[in-house]
């Protein structure tokens, strides 16, 4: 699944393009509360794209029985002391993860940030793997995954 504003769209579809992605659905992430705007529309929707790389083999565990392509999902709201960039609410990362993955799957968010995916993976009995290029992020989110890890599964990193 690939996220994308308006304005980088034709480029990440250029991109998928090139490196040979086949576009399975495009789908449409409406939030709450843009931008107050005065002489334009309030963006208040991101794209994501459903690709995979083989049309015959690509995982679609269907959860619902009529899987639409617009979701209405409220951004979370955080109080946290690091401002972190984009965090995608986790209800959408779960969402991704029931309809993409199977228990046990090994995860990758190339851009893990806030740790958002890792944490949906540890609800749902994922493995993850993840790479961040601002080490303050990068030490927010292994913070974050192992204060999860030692709270709600008891585990120890
Ligand atoms: C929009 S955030 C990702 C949000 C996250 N995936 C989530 O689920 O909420 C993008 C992150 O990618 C990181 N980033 C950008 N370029 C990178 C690179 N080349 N390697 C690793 N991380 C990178 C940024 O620092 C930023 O934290």
């Amino acid at each position: 699944m690939f996220f994308s504003g308006w304005t980088n769209l034709k480029d990440v579809l250029n991109a998928l393009k090139e490196v040979k992605f086949i576009i399975i659905n495009h789908l449409i992430w409406k939030y709450q509360f843009g931008v107050y705007t005065k002489r334009k529309f309030v963006t208040n929707h991101y794209h994501i794209l459903f690709a995979c790389k083989n049309k015959k083999k690509y995982n679609f565990n269907k959860i619902e029985h009529y899987p639409e392509d617009v979701w209405i999902i409220n951004r979370e709201y955080w109080t946290n002391k690091i401002k972190t960039p984009t965090k995608l609410p986790i209800e959408i990362v779960k969402k991704i993860l029931l309809y993409s993955s199977d228990e046990g799957d090994i995860v990758l968010d190339p851009f893990i940030c806030s740790g958002q995916a890792a944490i949906a993976c540890k609800m749902l009995n994922r493995h993850f793997l993840g790479f961040e290029i601002v080490k303050e992020y990068y030490e927010f989110a292994k913070k974050r995954i192992k204060e999860f890890s030692l709270k709600y599964l008891n585990l120890c990193l």
